[in-house]
């Protein structure tokens, strides 16, 4: 269905090399900038040519990259290892899928979108006369990340003084420190997790009804569980019609798009989470299509490829200029690192090339004053993804456009760092944050990802590095 060879054994693995060879690491003014549902990618500060360019498609070919992206889309396992198809597109448009898909995302949002109105509508919520003021969403890595960055990088776009809190690392403090800030009975505890075996998350529940002296009347009335192990959460005293369930073709990093994303509901409304899911559609339409210099997400893995594996890049900086995305760094590495750090291909050989860089980053332009002096005056070649939202609607508008002046003219000086032979970076811009922007910005980063794994011919789709030190629990 779609290539499983070592990415070094392609015709274009030598010829790439000799490439790189000859590029003499100068930041060639390669006019590359795509305009992709709303987002706009100005990829033209890239080592890269003409040659390169047509190496790197022709790779992509070989490579099978749009065959193993087909075949994702239209539902075949492309999870091979857990022989599950990896359906996270079915959530945002389950129209071209089968009855059973479409008839469970429906079925999915619309037990979301009732229970959203019951506590947006300050209904007594299951007997109790204490309106919902206070949302607990307690989970872990996907379960969590998802949620916790969408809600801080939204609040402009809230409909309502719901106030949200997140527990997600065993550490008590957090825990405590929710404790401290909410009122209890006026509180809706979120338990979010697609296995309901996470020992973090089942831990930090159960602490948390230790801690209120809670009963099966508290699990049963103040706490939803988000789960695909339905019959797990019944056994834990979840109400069936509290449960909302999410399918296991769904991933955990992939599945803020599904009920993961009901706390974001709450917060923004299901009009506007349908306009999340409308730019993430949007951004898989573009993504969907053959042709190489037009697909964003093929370009972009495409690099990520050549910087990794013939320019020996080790990693990649993402700068955010916008405190409200602070977080978007933390989903970006689980969804790259989690899906591509890996060194057996599809097939179980051991690669000999290296798989995905090491994710890090932070927020602009607090970092110009912290790491990015490493990356004007460092010994490494480090490329960049530069995330900037040009304006804002918050008060102190203008100051929005006064960081992206401060983003800009960092950027233009990526061009001469390294002693002048320039850091090469990604520039992607729009007009303001906004749910749809999100939508596109996630699933931009979602398919970039997947056809990188193609590339590389390893599985995006499991995560068994993290499954042993949980069978090491018990030993410890
Ligand atoms: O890190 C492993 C992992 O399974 C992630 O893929 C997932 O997002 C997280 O743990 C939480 O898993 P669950 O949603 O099953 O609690």
């Amino acid at each position: 269905m779609f290539s499983r060879r070592l990415l070094s054994k392609t015709p274009q693995w030598p010829l790439l090399k000799e490439q790189a060879q000859k590029l003499k690491l100068h930041l060639p003014m390669y006019t590359l900038h795509l305009e992709a549902a709303g987002i706009s990618c100005d990829l033209s500060h890239n080592y890269i040519t003409n040659e390169v360019l047509t190496l790197l498609s022709s790779l992509c070919q070989s490579q099978g990259v749009m065959e193993f992206f087909k075949a994702m889309i239209q539902g075949k396992e492309v999870n091979i290892s857990e022989q599950r198809q990896a359906l996270h597109t079915a959530l945002r448009n389950p129209h071209y899928y089968s009855e059973t898909v479409r008839d469970s995302v429906a079925d999915s949002i619309q037990k979301m979108q009732s229970l959203t109105e019951i506590i947006h509508q300050h209904q007594p919520w299951e007997g109790s006369e204490h309106p919902i003021r206070y949302i607990v969403h307690m989970g872990i890595g996907g379960s969590d990340y998802g949620p916790r960055f969408l809600i801080k990088a939204l609040e402009n776009h809230k409909i309502n003084d719901l106030s949200f809190h997140f527990i997600a690392n065993l550490d008590p403090w957090e825990l405590q420190d929710t404790l401290k800030k909410i009122d209890v009975k006026h509180s809706l505890f979120i338990v979010s997790s697609k296995s309901f075996t996470t020992d973090e998350t089942l831990t930090n529940f159960s602490n948390l009804c230790s801690a209120l002296d809670a009963d099966s009347h508290f699990i049963a009335n103040q706490c939803i569980a988000i789960t695909a192990n339905e019959e797990k959460a019944l056994q834990q005293g979840f109400k069936k019609k509290h449960i909302l369930k999410i399918n296991h073709w769904v991933g955990g990093r992939f599945s803020i798009w599904s009920a993961i994303g009901f706390s974001l509901m709450l917060a923004i409304g299901t009009h506007q989470f349908k306009e999340f899911l409308a730019g993430a559609h949007a951004m898989d339409e573009i993504c969907a299509q053959e042709n190489f210099m037009q697909n964003p997400a093929l370009l972009l893995a495409a690099m990520d490829c050549w910087y990794t594996n013939f320019l020996d890049a080790h990693s990649r900086a993402i700068l955010i200029y916008s405190s409200q995305l602070s977080d978007l760094i933390h989903y970006l590495q689980q969804l790259m690192m989690e899906s591509n750090g890996k060194s057996r291909t599809l097939q179980g050989e051991i690669v000999d090339y290296h798989t995905n860089p090491i994710i890090w980053g932070g927020v602009g332009s607090n970092s110009q004053h912290t790491f990015q002096q490493l990356l004007m005056e460092g010994t490494r070649l480090i490329p960049i993804d530069i995330i900037l939202p040009r304006t804002s609607d918050i008060y102190f508008s203008q100051q929005q456009n006064k960081l992206a002046t401060h983003c800009l003219a960092q950027a233009k000086a990526l061009t001469s760092a390294r002693q002048g032979l320039g850091q090469p970076y990604h520039l992607f811009s729009f007009e303001k944050i906004s749910p749809k922007i999100m939508g596109s910005l996630l699933a931009l980063y979602e398919h970039r990802t997947v056809m990188a794994a193609a590339l590389w011919a390893i599985n995006p789709f499991d995560q068994f590095g993290v499954e042993l030190s949980k069978s090491l629990l018990t030993t410890v």
